[in-house]
């Protein structure tokens, strides 16, 4: 198996500046590839980003679960659409963690960003204490199902993050991935039937370019959702070619 997808996620980082010096170096060490790579940028960088590197998918990090109104400070998917995103990231476990997302407001996120046109990527992972628990099958399972109440099967893409990934660089082993890969494409399944299975599944959490091509030869691991490591052409250009 290959990852056919692989997202980046800046997070709160980056500037016109450093944009524009990832795209030049972009430009001479991006691999060739058949996996597609997407950008999630902060909002106000995202028409520039779009502009400086065309040949990149354009993804958001979060968008409002509403199309228009009194809703100071958020942005619709309608609006992430018009500037160019065709992706938006919902259900982060740091919009879950600092932002008080819910399981039923990341549904009602990724359905309006259904209704928008784009492809939405809900995330979920269980906490360290969870796993040390021995429950992480039984969090993600109810995560999962949860923040996809009403979400459509077309235009989803589910990402495995297990928050004790999440930026510590301890990377989930092949293994670990894996099973957990495994249980979801079987919940997708029986959410969505057969449709369900084939819907693809990132991996999340400290990835690198070491890292990558482990994780990609995994059967149900599809590709990858980048943060630390993707803000760099280099490192990026490092797990698109392990793909
Ligand atoms: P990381 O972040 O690669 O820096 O661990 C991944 C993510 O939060 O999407």
């Amino acid at each position: 198996m290959s990852a056919s997808l692989v997202m980046g996620n800046w997070k709160l980082n980056g500037s016109l500046e450093s944009i524009d010096q990832f795209a030049e170096q972009w430009r001479t060490k991006a691999p060739s590839t058949s996996a597609e790579v997407v950008i999630c940028a902060p909002t106000p960088y995202l028409l520039h980003l779009h502009k400086q590197l065309p040949e990149l998918g354009l993804g958001a990090q979060d968008c409002s679960e509403h199309e228009t109104g009194a809703f100071t400070g958020e942005v619709s998917a309608q609006m992430l659409f018009e500037v160019g995103c065709r992706w938006v990231i919902v259900g982060h476990s740091e919009r879950r963690l600092y932002h008080g997302e819910t399981d039923s407001v990341v549904a009602a996120k990724a359905s309006a960003a259904q209704r928008a046109g784009l492809q939405v990527v809900v995330c979920c992972g269980e906490t360290l204490a969870q796993r040390e628990a021995g429950a992480q099958f039984a969090v993600v399972e109810a995560q999962l199902k949860a923040s996809l109440a009403s979400v459509a099967v077309s235009n989803l893409v589910v990402a495995y993050e297990p928050v004790w990934a999440i930026g510590t660089g301890v990377v989930a082993t092949p293994l670990q991935a894996e099973e957990m890969h495994l249980a979801i494409r079987e919940w997708l399944g029986e959410l969505y039937g057969t449709d369900g299975r084939s819907v693809p599944l990132l991996y999340g959490g400290s990835v690198k370019a070491e890292s990558a091509g482990e994780l990609f030869a995994c059967d149900n691991i599809d590709g990858a959702l980048v943060g630390g490591a993707s803000l760099e052409a280099e490192s990026l250009a490092g797990i698109v070619a392990a793909a």
